[in-house]
């Protein structure tokens, strides 16, 4: 087992970086439009990126999602990744690490991530699956979820959902019944607040209004339209001859929610939201950003930059702040409350499926924000001119 899980994790990178591992269908992040201001009343150069989550600010809503560890291939990745979350201020999470639980001997290539990021928000992580007993194995211990914590001193614990990745895996782990009442009982016990992960079929809003009453303190949404984790099983079985397992695979490669979708579904638990899968630039971040999303995560563009050097995720990142901000500017946004405030057209395929779900009051109001900021505030103005006061502009509409 443990040298099984230890291959695995080699695979993993090597067959991300050389095989495509993406959905065939985009995540649909074009047909989320930001509504352009003509005079935005905004400098470049003056926006401000930072952001609240769990109760630490961050430099910018961009985040590293989960991508390695478990294999010494994978230390300078995590350095890479690490030195970069502490230059620029970004929350940082790190892959499963349960191949260092079940030996010992891999901690330092996840526990690198502190060592190079003393300052930076870290993010242990564990998978779903393992919260109870599986054929293969037992259930991880309290003892076992707390040193995966204390191996990165994590400021958070991301439990990751990946029923499809275990379902299309060769060796997976098959059993799902009785999580969610173990993942509450993890919520009430452990040290750290938990994240909800999904790892690239997203979150609907009954599942999400479910991972609220198993107390968790946040949902990365983890849509389709990225790396899919089928795909990705799909081509190790290739590589292992398992043809059978590669065509399940390959047939699910496009299965699940893709993330702007997931996005507004989710908003109904009213938690804070990451959205991961399919994040290409700093447009999309923006996109994100704006349909209700707290910080946004990336996870193969960081892990082929990770592996060619810190310089690459540097530039990746210089690149990405300077796309989100001039999305910002365009959208008259000094700053991201400001953005999670602005108007969103939503369109095309994504507009279909939402509707069909029931959120046509949603796509109208986060169309016309700022009609309903102005319309309130000319409200509040009226009554006080009504008073004999003389009269003030009105954002946007004096
Ligand atoms: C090679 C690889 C390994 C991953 N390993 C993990 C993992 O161990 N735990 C996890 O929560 N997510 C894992 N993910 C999922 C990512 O965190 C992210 O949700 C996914 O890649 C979608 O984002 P993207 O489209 O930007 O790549 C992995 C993704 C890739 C490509």
């Amino acid at each position: 087992m443990t040298d099984e899980i230890k291959q695995r994790k080699l695979e993993h990178i090597t067959l991300a970086l050389e095989e495509g591992i993406g959905v065939s269908q985009r995540a649909g992040w074009g047909d989320i439009h930001l509504v352009h201001q003509a005079l935005p009343e905004v400098d470049l150069d003056e926006i401000d990126t930072t952001v609240t989550f769990l109760g630490r600010r961050l430099a910018c809503p961009v985040m590293i999602s989960a991508l390695t560890g478990g294999h010494p291939e994978a230390v300078t990745i995590n350095r890479n990744l690490a030195r970069a979350a502490e230059r620029y201020g970004l929350a940082l999470g790190i892959g499963s690490q349960r191949a260092a639980l079940v030996n010992p001997s891999l901690a330092p290539t996840y526990a690198v991530v502190r060592e190079e990021a003393p300052h930076a928000f870290l993010i242990a992580n564990i998978g779903a699956p393992q919260l109870i007993d599986q054929a293969r194995h037992p259930a991880f211990t309290r003892s076992q979820i707390e040193e995966a914590i204390a191996m990165i001193q994590a400021d958070a614990l991301a439990v990751h959902m990946n029923a499809l990745q275990e379902a299309t895996q060769v060796e997976g782990d098959r059993r799902m019944r009785g999580v969610a009442a173990a993942l509450r009982h993890l919520t009430a016990e452990v040290s750290v607040p938990v994240i909800a992960k999904e790892t690239g079929a997203g979150v609907c809003r009954e599942q999400a209004l479910l991972l609220r009453s198993c107390g968790v303190a946040a949902i990365d949404v983890g849509g389709a339209g990225g790396s899919s984790m089928s795909a990705l099983e799909a081509a190790r079985a290739r590589a292992h001859g398992e043809t059978q397992a590669q065509q399940i695979g390959q047939l699910y490669r496009d299965w699940g929610i893709p993330t702007p979708i997931a996005l507004v579904e989710a908003s109904v638990a009213g938690l804070p939201l990451i959205a991961t899968g399919g994040v290409r630039s700093g447009l999309d971040v923006a996109r994100a950003v704006a349909l209700g999303a707290t910080v946004v995560g990336m996870g193969f563009p960081f892990l082929k930059a990770a592996s060619e050097s810190y310089e690459r995720v540097c530039a990746l990142l210089e690149q990405t702040l300077t796309e989100l901000k001039i999305a910002m500017q365009l959208s008259g946004a000094a700053n991201v409350p400001a953005l999670q405030q602005t108007d969103v057209v939503v369109s095309g395929e994504t507009r279909t499926w939402l509707s069909l779900r029931g959120f046509d009051e949603e796509l109208r109001t986060l169309a016309n924000r700022r009609a309903r900021a102005g319309a309130s505030q000319a409200a509040a103005t009226g009554a006080w001119m009504q008073r004999g006061k003389p009269s003030a502009p009105v954002d946007g509409y004096s």
